[in-house]
């Protein structure tokens, strides 16, 4: 049977570029068709391009293998010729990227994108799927000022937030507060392995540039409201955020104290997790995990090795649920960086905008 539609990996040949093509290997609607890198890779055969460096444990799909690689800045009318849509996985100057971003847009393909170059654009869309799916709505606003009848920008939000903003999304009627989070973060977020990062391994590093300011903000933008046609960030809660690298392969875990403006209790706060009304419910979106947040009653648990792959990837696990002795309520969070945090997270948002008629 045909899939519905053919897509595009810019940045194909990366960490999160090499996750979206293990990923969409089966996918029931979206097929890959053309895949982009740079100038060091573009030319090639994908299997050439990425030789001593497929980071993923399964193999390169064989109807990938072959393909020729693209180059990202000069083959986009090929691309576009070739693709419905594009996933955006590029690692490159910002004000480059979000040119590039415009100028795929502009040739009518929608973009969802994993950089971080127009996250802060207004009426581009910062989506956690199950959190903010009606922000798509700024689509339609983001069209008309750029004169663009079917090409659209829709980004993810950072890994580090992926676990701690879906707990707080489902505590939201409690109105937390304030919010202190620390990060332990995998090195493949770096877009690193043990092999490429040697100096990682027995080691601990207490600093990820721009990553603190990214775990405070971009909640902020999936939390706001659309008006206007541009989205307003949210004013609570307050977040301060220490980010820390530490040697795991994948998964990123979060350490969280909150304080809430109404006073919940335990049982409280595990009921909401509980029965936390999933907006993608009845969608059947193929990559949505079913459970979405899975609480787990055992004191060392959730753990990176054990729960990183929960829901293929894209369930969040929480745990550790206990009084604080400063703020209210403190808690563990974890979710898998390259999946739920990057390509597993960029394909459940396209899978939305494919069922909301967002990729035409
Ligand atoms: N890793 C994660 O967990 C994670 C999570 C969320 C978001 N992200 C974001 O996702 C993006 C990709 O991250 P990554 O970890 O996959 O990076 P990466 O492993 O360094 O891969 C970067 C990709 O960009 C391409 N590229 C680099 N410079 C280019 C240029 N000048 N022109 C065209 N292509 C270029 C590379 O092509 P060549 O192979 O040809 O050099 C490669 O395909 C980044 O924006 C990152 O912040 C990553």
């Amino acid at each position: 049977m045909m899939k519905q539609y053919s897509v595009g990996i810019l940045g194909a040949t990366g960490t999160v570029g090499q996750r979206f093509i293990t990923l969409l290997e089966d996918h029931p609607w979206f097929e890959i068709t053309a895949v982009a890198a740079s100038s060091r890779s573009a030319g090639k055969p994908y299997e050439e391009a990425v030789q001593d460096r497929w980071a993923q444990k399964d193999p390169i799909p064989e109807a990938i293998k072959k393909l020729h690689v693209y180059e990202v800045e000069k083959d986009l009318k090929t691309i576009a010729d070739e693709c419905d849509f594009v996933f955006c996985a590029l690692s490159m100057d910002k004000a480059k990227t979000r040119e590039l971003e415009n100028s795929y847009a502009g040739l009518e393909l929608p973009v969802v994108s994993n950089n971080s170059a127009h996250r802060w654009t207004p009426d581009v869309p910062m989506i956690l799927p199950e959190v903010n799916p009606h922000h798509l709505d700024v689509i339609e606003a983001q069209r008309e000022k750029n004169d663009w009848r079917r090409g659209c920008i829709v980004v993810k939000p950072n890994c580090s937030i992926q676990s701690y903003v879906p707990v707080l999304e489902a505590w939201k009627s409690f109105q937390p507060e304030q919010v202190i989070v620390a990060t332990y973060q995998a090195i493949s977020g770096a877009g690193k392995t043990f092999e490429t990062w040697p100096e990682i391994v027995d080691n601990v590093i207490p600093y990820i540039g721009g990553e603190e300011g990214k775990s405070e903000q971009e909640p902020m933008k999936i939390w706001g409201t659309v008006e206007d046609g541009v989205i307003h960030a949210a004013e609570k809660p307050v977040i301060s955020a220490s980010c820390i690298r530490v040697p795991v392969v994948d998964g990123h875990m979060a350490v969280v104290h909150v304080d809430f403006e109404k006073d919940p209790t335990k049982a409280d706060l595990l009921e909401a997790l509980e029965k936390f009304e999933n907006p993608l419910a009845g969608l059947e979106l193929p990559s949505a995990p079913e459970p979405f947040l899975i609480y787990f009653e055992e004191d060392d648990r959730p753990q990176t090795g054990l729960d990183r792959d929960a829901g293929n990837g894209m369930a969040v696990t929480v745990g550790r649920l206990r009084e604080d002795t400063i703020l209210d309520w403190k808690f563990v969070a974890l979710s898998h960086n390259t999946v739920r945090g990057a390509a597993g997270g960029a394909v459940l948002t396209a899978e939305l905008m494919a069922k909301k008629g967002f990729l035409g």
